[in-house]
C-alpha cells in the first residue's frame, strides 16, 4: 500500500495533465503485476519470445516503437536496447518505477512518448481515426510491437462511451477503434508484431467456464503464429472460487 502510494505520488508530476487520471490504473496493474507474478510468467515469457523471434529476422535495426509499453513486463526491453539504434516507448503513462528502472539499466538510446493510442478523439470530432499515422513520421522505423495494447483501447472506449451522452459517439465505436489500431499496424512501412488478449473466460473451480467475452468485439485476428492463456485473475485475487483466464496471440508480419 504504502509503495503504491509512493509511486502514484512520485509519477503524478511526471505525467501530464491530460493523462494523470491513468496513473491510478497503471499503478493497479503495477500491484496485481506482482501479486500475480507466478501466474504471470508464462504469458509474459511468450511475448518476450515473440518479439525476439520477430527481430531477429529482422534485415536493419535501427528505431523500434513499442505500442503500449507500460509497465515493460512483457517486452525484452533491454534485449531490444542493445539490437536497436533507438527504442521508443509510447503508453499513457510511464510510472516513476518504470522510469527508475530504466535509468538503473542505464539503458540511454529509450525514449518516451506519453499519447493516447486509441483515435477516440478523432474519431469524437467526426474523422477518420488514424491512432497509429505519427508512426509515418518516425524516422528509419524498422520493428513495432503493439503490446497488449488493442484490448484496452476497447475497454478504455467502452469506460469513456460509458460517460458520454447516448448518441455522441457512432454505434460501432469500438469496433471502428480496433479496426483503426489493426489498419495502422497492417499499414506501416516495418515488421510489426502483434500482441494481444483476443477473449476472456470466467471459470469456477471444477474447470466450467461461466461466461466467455470477445475483447475485439467480433473482429477477427487472422492466422496467428501463436496462442496461449494467460491467467489474468488467478484463484483468490478477487475470488476463490473463480478465476479469469484471457486467449492471446501473437502475430508478426513484414
Ligand atoms: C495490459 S497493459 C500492457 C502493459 C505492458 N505491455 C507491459 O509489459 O507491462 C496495457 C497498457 O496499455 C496502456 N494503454 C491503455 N489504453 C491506452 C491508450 N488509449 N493509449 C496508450 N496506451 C494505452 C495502459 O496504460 C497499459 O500500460
Amino acid at each position: 500500500m504504502i509503495l503504491e502510494a509512493l509511486n502514484y505520488a512520485a509519477s503524478w508530476p511526471l505525467t501530464a495533465a491530460a493523462h494523470r487520471p491513468y496513473v491510478r490504473s497503471s499503478v493497479n496493474l503495477w500491484s496485481r503485476a506482482h501479486r500475480c507474478a507466478n501466474h504471470w510468467a508464462a504469458h509474459e515469457a511468450n511475448c518476450k519470445a515473440a518479439i525476439i523471434s520477430a527481430i531477429d529476422g529482422l534485415r536493419q535495426r535501427r528505431t523500434a516503437v513499442v505500442l503500449g509499453s507500460g509497465l515493460l513486463r512483457d517486452i525484452p526491453v533491454v534485449e531490444l536496447a542493445k539490437r536497436f539504434d533507438t527504442v521508443v516507448l509510447v503508453d499513457l503513462v510511464h510510472l516513476a518505477s518504470t522510469r527508475a528502472w530504466i535509468a538503473m539499466k542505464g539503458l540511454k538510446n529509450i525514449r518516451l512518448i506519453e499519447r493516447d493510442l486509441s483515435g477516440f478523439d478523432q474519431l469524437a470530432t467526426g474523422r477518420q481515426p488514424e491512432p497509429l499515422s505519427f508512426l509515418r513520421q518516425v524516422p528509419y522505423l524498422d520493428f513495432v510491437v503493439s503490446a497488449n495494447l488493442l484490448s484496452q483501447i476497447g475497454l478504455g472506449a467502452k469506460k469513456r462511451l460509458e460517460t458520454l451522452p447516448v448518441g455522441d459517439m457512432p454505434a460501432d465505436t469500438l469496433k471502428t477503434l480496433i479496426s483503426a489500431h489493426l489498419d495502422g499496424l497492417r499499414d506501416i512501412a516495418a515488421t510489426a508484431c502483434l500482441l494481444t488478449d483476443v477473449a476472456y473466460s470466467v471459470v469456477d473451480r471444477a474447470g466450467r467456464t461461466l461466461e466467455t467475452v470477445d475483447l475485439l468485439h467480433g473482429i477477427e485476428v487472422s492466422d496467428p503464429d501463436a496462442r496461449w492463456d494467460w491467467p489474468v485473475v488467478p484463484f483468490g485475487e478477487q475470488s476463490a472460487d473463480i478465476q479469469v483466464i484471457h486467449r492471446v496471440i501473437a502475430r508478426t508480419r513484414n
